[in-house]
């Protein structure tokens, strides 16, 4: 189950490379493209692993006709970008409409914009709005090397010396403390990349005495401590017992024995997902980077559409309550 979900039928358009394993999709919804916030996201329903499943996806801009998105492939993922990528122009597609959890706030003056990789395609439209408004901005792109940033000569055109991207293995480095002091005091981050490089963001905002609530984030499920392998998944109050496949989600598994969960973002981000932990025989291996250390530590919570366990099962109850169960109630 999704949170007021409206899926659409539309087509694809046309795809376009922009960097190694970068992909520009153009979507046209039937009936035209919503309005739509810096920040927001599109689902796509997807068939990932010969079962029915959906991803979303940054929208990097959008036009009357169609919303571009881009996506990276990536062959230990959870399948989403191979299905993505395996997209002829022209194929029937059924996407959501355009839904936002991660916001530009305008009240404030100025702005330091951190994409790491393929993480630059929700800050683009940021950046397009902070420029329109006359914000004050500064927009550090990372990647490995040139060929794997994706809308670079784009970004310079639009942004000139405010964007700076990096190229790691190309000598560049990026000082977190040093962009986060550049940033006025009641400045706002907002951060887009990969696990490890939200952690270091996170310790240099924290260590910078910044408000917590000033560093603003997306990120992409995280591969995890621990290789994923199969688990069982225990709903003592409803008496089932679920076997969860090494390259399926929890929340997969869940919905096809008929146990509907609220999920959103499926990104490990928004928290709609988690379920109460009543126990695990072996280890649960946090994805999520909504909840904090400590929580993952206290393993009271978990979210399903990402986090997984290893080394037996996990006992979990949900919110969920089947329609012979409602009426027994
Ligand atoms: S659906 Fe958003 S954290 Fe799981």
């Amino acid at each position: 189950m999704r949170t007021a979900i409206h899926w659409t039928p539309a087509r694809l358009l046309r795809t376009h490379d922009v960097a190694r394993d970068i992909r520009l999709f153009e979507i046209a919804p039937e009936g035209g493209a919503r309005t739509n916030a810096p920040g927001s996201h599109i689902n796509v329903a997807l068939v990932i692993n010969d079962q029915a499943d959906s991803r979303s996806y940054s929208i990097v801009d959008s036009s009357l006709e169609a919303y571009r998105i881009a996506v990276k492939r990536c062959a230990p993922s959870r399948g989403g970008s191979q299905a993505m990528w395996r997209l002829p122009p022209g194929a029937p597609l059924t996407i959501s409409e355009p839904h936002n959890h991660f916001a530009l706030d305008f009240d404030r003056t100025d702005y330091l914009l951190v994409a790491g990789g393929i993480g630059v395609t929700p800050l683009m439209g940021m950046a397009a709005a902070l420029a329109r408004t006359g914000k004050a901005y500064r927009f550090v792109h990372v990647a490995p090397t040139r060929t794997e940033a994706a809308f670079v000569q784009e970004l310079r055109d639009a942004h000139q010396a405010r964007y700076e991207p990096r190229y790691s293995r190309e000598g560049a480095t990026l000082d977190l403390a040093l962009e986060i002091a550049r940033l006025a005091p009641q400045g706002q981050l907002y951060f887009c990349g990969p696990m490890r490089l939200l952690q270091a963001a996170r310790a240099a905002w924290s260590a910078a005495g910044r408000h917590a609530a000033d560093l603003r984030f997306e990120t992409f499920a995280s591969g995890g401590r621990y290789a994923a392998e199969a688990f069982t998944v225990k709903i003592p109050r409803a008496g089932l017992e679920v076997r969860v496949g090494e390259t399926e989600t929890m929340l997969a598994a869940l919905a096809r024995a008929g146990v509907d969960i609220m999920s959103d973002c499926q990104r490990g981000e928004c928290g709609l997902c988690a379920v109460d932990v009543l126990g695990c025989e072996g280890t649960i291996d946090h994805r999520d980077v909504f909840f904090s250390e400590r929580e993952h530590a206290q393993n009271a919570k978990m979210c399903a559409c990402v986090s997984r366990a290893l080394g037996g099962g996990v006992s979990i109850d949900t919110a969920f309550r089947s329609t012979a169960s409602l009426l027994d109630a």
